[in-house]
């Protein structure tokens, strides 16, 4: 038997073999698109850092609104993104007041029709309502965003300004946010945005172990592949719950197995997984952990490399005494490093790493 194709995903945005640990929040969804207006889960907030699976879910609860028969919008949060959307949401764009067909006029151009800035929370709202309008009785209308920490004030109020008149309006509408979990404090501190705190929030922690063991266990009995129990606990455990570890480890055991010459075929063995856990362990800290190591000050990665002496949370005063300066020039990096999603502060006085496996990738890079 030839060894069939490697199932596993170790990419961003694309979907896994098996969404692992995750049913909750798609039921919660689902349930909110089915009992109507006013359901919480129709205003969501999902939170995660990298790799823990948020596009991918947006894809999923877009799927699942599909079913529903419910028209699915998906956005990213980058510059234009309000006029993008209602380029996407209207029906007949030309028909929606606010939008001007002179693109000489001040204002983002969108191909042939621009928006003046002022009207755009407004139009944005007419645009929905022209689009369930067009869609007809029972269907409803989901705006996924993503990477929504990049979104620019502007952008947010136009869209929270529009989302919350639709919702309260009781139509058939239904928004799902992503982002990294800084944006909650971020998002909750602008009073603009305070709609946001009544988001159903969903945090996308770390997939208990035992559903990772028996994903990897029916996702490779599935192919026809074999892998022992031992070899089994051995790649489960590596991947610390993490899902874009769990693909890491999946492809390159999968991997390994293939192309090796010797010993037994069709089988993934306590070797295979060895190997693969290693290469998973070297592609993680190059393609999430380097490109962020890479663009810090020195002062600032030293200051990681004082917290990862910690095996968990640490605290600021240790890490400061580390790094042989006062708590308040400690402080400056703490700050700057907690901006740029690198670190959290999960108490007062403790920083902890908001990256997966950062504090692993130091310590390699350290002890060579
Ligand atoms: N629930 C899950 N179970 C298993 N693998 C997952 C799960 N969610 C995501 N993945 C995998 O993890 C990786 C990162 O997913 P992605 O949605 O891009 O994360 P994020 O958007 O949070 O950075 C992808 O390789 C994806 O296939
Ligand atoms: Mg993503």
């Amino acid at each position: 038997m030839i060894f069939p194709a490697n199932p596993f995903k170790p990419t961003a945005g694309v979907m896994p073999p098996v969404l692992i640990g995750r049913e909750s929040v798609v039921a919660d969804f689902d349930e909110g698109l089915s009992d109507g207006p006013g359901a919480p889960d129709r205003l969501m907030l999902i939170t995660g850092p990298r790799g823990s699976g948020k596009t991918v879910m947006l894809t999923e609860l877009g799927k699942m609104a599909s079913k529903h028969r419910w028209m699915v919008i998906d956005e990213t949060a980058s510059e234009g993104l309000t006029d993008r959307l209602i380029s996407r949401i209207a029906p007949e764009p030309s028909r929606i007041s606010g939008v001007s067909f002179k693109p000489s006029v001040m204002g983002a151009s969108l191909g042939e029709f621009s928006i003046a800035p002022a009207l755009r929370p407004s139009t944005l709202r007419d645009a929905m309502t022209a689009r369930l309008h067009a869609l007809g009785k029972g269907k409803g209308l989901l705006i996924t965003l993503d990477e929504t920490q990049d979104a620019s004030i502007e952008d947010m109020t136009a869209l929270a300004t529009a989302a919350q008149h639709m919702l309260r309006e009781n139509a058939e509408v239904a928004f799902v946010f992503a982002g990294l979990p800084s944006l909650i404090s971020d998002l909750l501190n602008a009073k603009v945005l305070t709609f946001l705190r009544r988001a159903s929030i969903k945090e996308l922690g770390d997939v208990p172990l035992q559903e990772v063991r028996e994903a990897f266990s029916s996702t490779i009995h599935g192919a026809g592949i074999g892998i022992d129990d031992e070899a089994l606990d051995i790649a489960t455990e590596a991947t610390g719950g993490y899902p874009y570890m769990i693909q890491l480890v999946g492809y390159h055991m999968w991997r390994h197995a293939r192309r090796r010459q010797d010993g037994p075929s069709n089988v993934i063995t306590v070797d295979d997984v060895h190997s693969g856990v290693e290469q998973a362990r070297a592609k993680l800290g190059e393609g999430a952990c380097a490109p962020v190591v890479k663009q810090l000050s020195e002062r600032a990665l030293d200051y990681l490399n004082a917290m990862a002496v910690d095996d968990g949370p640490s605290a600021t005063s240790d890490v400061a005494q580390r790094m042989g300066e006062s708590m308040d020039y400690a402080n400056i990096y703490r700050q700057r490093l907690i901006g740029e999603h690198i670190i959290t502060s999960p108490a007062r006085g403790q920083v902890d790493f908001a990256i997966p496996f950062l504090r692993e990738y130091l310590r390699s890079q350290k002890h060579g």
